[in-house]
């Protein structure tokens, strides 16, 4: 099946969402670990055993490119990938990229030397494994000079939103947001940097106040996907149909994706 799209369980379906909406004819092969999400709370060497398991589970699938619409994989695992494991033919990318360009506001793949750029105080929620690796302010380092950044795990929310239980999903934002705000009281820019967290960013946005610009991943990768297959059509790979395989049980899996997509998703075992 033609493009990957994977995550440790339901996140990645809001970047799917939005692919879905801007490429319409996109056959997508989407793969959720249900088996073994939450992945934010696991270490370094367990995510990347994972996700190179899931990944090669999508290329046997036929992909020849893969999202990583997981931020705790991209942290966690994506540059030991694609340094030691990524075959020359097929690629992995990640979710953190394309954001980071929004928010330093450069050109899709644009590697000009790091320079000042308008945002300086920015919020980072994310999972305790994401925030842990530090490669959000790496890759931010890489781009722009003098942003500060605060970073805050947000433990809890993964579990909550998977069980599709809103209102604690909802406490726990408020009280993220609290105890960011304790430490960066006027942040200027907020990253959602879990492919879970688009689904509260009303009360993101709500807790932060309306002069706070709240990024979330989205629209950031589907367009940045978009321009990618553009100048790489071989990247698109075989098949014309979408399929979702999930490491979990098929039915449960699909009962939670149609709550969380609001329309029917039918999961397959992986
Ligand atoms: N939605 C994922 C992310 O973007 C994974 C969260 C998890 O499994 O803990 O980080």
């Amino acid at each position: 099946m033609a493009v990957g799209i994977f995550d440790s369980g339901l996140g990645g379906l809001t970047v799917y969402d939005q692919v879905a909406k801007d490429m319409a004819d996109l056959p997508v092969c989407y793969f959720a670990d249900s088996a073994n999400t939450p992945y934010g709370v696991r270490t370094a060497d367990d995510i990347y055993k994972l996700t190179c398991d899931a990944t090669q589970a999508m290329f046997d699938h036929g992909c020849n490119l893969v999202i990583l619409a997981c931020n705790t994989a991209s942290a966690a695992a994506l540059r030991r990938m694609q340094e030691n494991w990524v075959p020359r033919d097929k690629r992995v990318l990640g979710v953190f990229v394309p954001m980071i360009e929004a928010l330093t506001e450069r050109n899709w793949g644009d590697n000009s030397p790091p320079r000042e750029v308008d945002v300086k105080h920015v919020a980072l929620f994310a999972t305790p494994a994401t925030v842990a690796s530090r490669a959000f302010q790496r890759e931010l380092a890489f781009r722009a000079i003098g942003v500060d950044v605060e970073a805050q795990p947000c433990g809890g929310l993964v579990d909550a939103l998977e069980d599709g239980d809103e209102m604690l999903a909802e406490a726990l934002v408020r009280s993220h947001v609290d105890a960011l705000k304790r430490r960066m009281p006027h942040p200027q820019a907020a990253i959602l940097g879990c492919t879970h967290y688009p689904l509260m960013q009303k009360t993101f946005q709500d807790a932060l106040g309306k002069d706070v610009k709240v990024y979330s991943q989205a629209n950031l990768v589907s367009a940045s996907l978009g321009d990618y297959l553009k100048r790489h059509p071989d990247m698109l790979g075989e098949g014309k149909d979408s399929v979702f395989l999930t490491t979990g049980d098929p039915r449960q899996v699909t009962d939670r994706a149609t709550q969380f997509l609001r329309r029917k998703i039918t999961f397959t075992a992986a």
